[in-house]
């Protein structure tokens, strides 16, 4: 028999874009240079993405028309401030514009700072390796906070703190020694000024001296917007794969877990929400990674498809931070939107299992709300709850935005 479960009162129910990957030609940030040196491991440029830059208005309008009632997408720092000192008001003001769009439809915006791309000049002056960077984070947040922070509901500092840990540590990436000789590498650091051996950009920062620098940047960033008058909750995301152990792998597992998961949730204290972002599971056996077992569902991502992640992870960063939890993240990439309905459907059964144990959950927010750029795999994987036309920008609603619409708006769900 079926049993409809009611969300708290005031559940954010959202998606999620990032601005490098939807807005279009970010060209003064420092993965638009890693997009178009010789060698590039970026399948192909960004481009137009999905030309959100100009769009916003008619795309925030149909994400309210569907159901939804809040929105995370995310401020570009090189935008604001695209010289080093140099903000813009203009593009503050386009900024602004988006979150009064969020209001007119009753959409919180929930803000993100940082999301993996960065200004030019602060990757050639050391990027998120140098000591100087929590300082210059933490000023741009301030300066953007003064403009717009009357308007933001929600804000997440960075996006994924760990996400440098996670590809290193399960070999997405070269480790940097290797990464130093190769072609491209060597070619963005020149493009972008600075030495291939201290070329530091977000994603592939990965020394401990950059794990203090994000998390340091995090804090005084959070710190420099409630000054500014942030007057809602600030927070940090991280990518929280359900990491388990395979035979043998016990060990192995635990010391993954603490590399990449709880070295930045024990470093969250004092914040007012941790940002759960979860796709699959991985399985460690004694020496590191194993693949997933034979005949197992893939997603586009070559990720197991296991919606379970998300429960086991927002258990995780419950249990080690004390703090509510917003689902920031949560989604699969596939071509199959049946899938995604599955896979929506089974994440959200995790949410409910801890909201029945009386788990602190604000909000569940799919990843994405648009077929985007995913970073070096193009747009090829396809995570959207509406699809874009790569020639005409046609946006086309799929009935897994429909239906998780329908969720949001009667902020109830039918369990089986
Ligand atoms: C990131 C997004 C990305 C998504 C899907 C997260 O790691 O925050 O930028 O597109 O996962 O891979």
């Amino acid at each position: 028999m079926n049993t409809k479960f009611e969300f708290p009162k005031g559940f954010l129910w959202g998606t999620a874009t990032a601005a490098h990957q939807v807005e279009g030609n970010n060209v003064n940030s420092d993965i638009w240079v890693m997009e178009h040196v010789p060698e590039t491991p970026y399948v192909e440029s960004s481009g137009d993405a999905c030309d959100h830059y100009h769009r916003y208005r008619p795309d925030i309008a149909l994400l309210a028309e569907l159901g939804f009632n809040s929105y995370r997408f995310s401020i570009e720092w090189a935008r604001i401030e695209p010289e080093e000192g140099v903000f813009s008001n203009a593009v503050l003001e386009h900024y602004r514009d988006m979150l009064r769009t969020c209001h007119e439809h009753n959409i919180t915006p929930i803000v993100t700072y940082h999301h993996f791309s960065s200004p030019r000049w602060l990757i050639a002056s050391g990027g998120w390796e140098s000591p100087e960077t929590p300082d210059k984070f933490a000023r741009y947040c301030k300066r953007a906070t003064q403009y717009l922070g009357d308007l933001i509901g929600a804000a997440c500092t960075i996006n994924e703190a760990n996400i440098a840990s996670l590809i290193v540590e399960w070999g997405f990436a070269p480790p940097p020694r290797q990464l130093h000789k190769k072609v491209w590498w060597s070619a963005a650091a020149k493009a972008l000024g600075i030495s291939p051996r201290r070329f530091a950009p977000f994603l592939y920062a990965t020394s401990s001296k950059a794990i203090d620098v994000i998390l340091t940047s995090h804090h005084k960033a959070a710190e420099a917007i409630k000054s500014a008058s942030g007057n809602f909750p600030v927070g940090i995301t991280l990518a929280l794969q359900d990491i388990q152990a395979a035979d043998g792998g016990e060990k192995r597992a635990s010391k993954m877990r603490k590399a990449i998961n709880d070295v930045y949730l024990e470093a969250l204290g004092g914040d007012d929400f941790v940002g759960v972002q979860a796709y699959s599971r991985v399985r460690s056996g004694p020496k590191g990674l194993v693949p997933p077992e034979e005949g197992v569902e893939l997603t586009q991502m070559g990720y197991e498809f296991w919606p379970e992640a998300l429960e086991a992870t927002i258990r995780d960063a419950a249990a080690k931070t004390g703090l509510p939890v917003i689902v920031t993240e949560n989604g699969i990439g596939t071509a199959d939107d049946t899938r995604r309905l599955e896979y929506v459907r089974r994440a959200l059964q995790g949410v409910i299992n801890c909201l029945q144990d009386g788990l602190d959950i604000r909000g569940y927010t799919y990843w994405s709300a648009f077929d985007n750029y995913e970073w070096s795999l193009g747009y090829r994987p396809t995570f959207g709850l509406i699809a874009v036309d790569r020639e005409t920008q046609e946006r086309t609603v799929k009935p897994s935005a429909r239906w998780l619409g329908a969720i949001a708006r009667a902020n109830s769900f039918e369990q089986k």
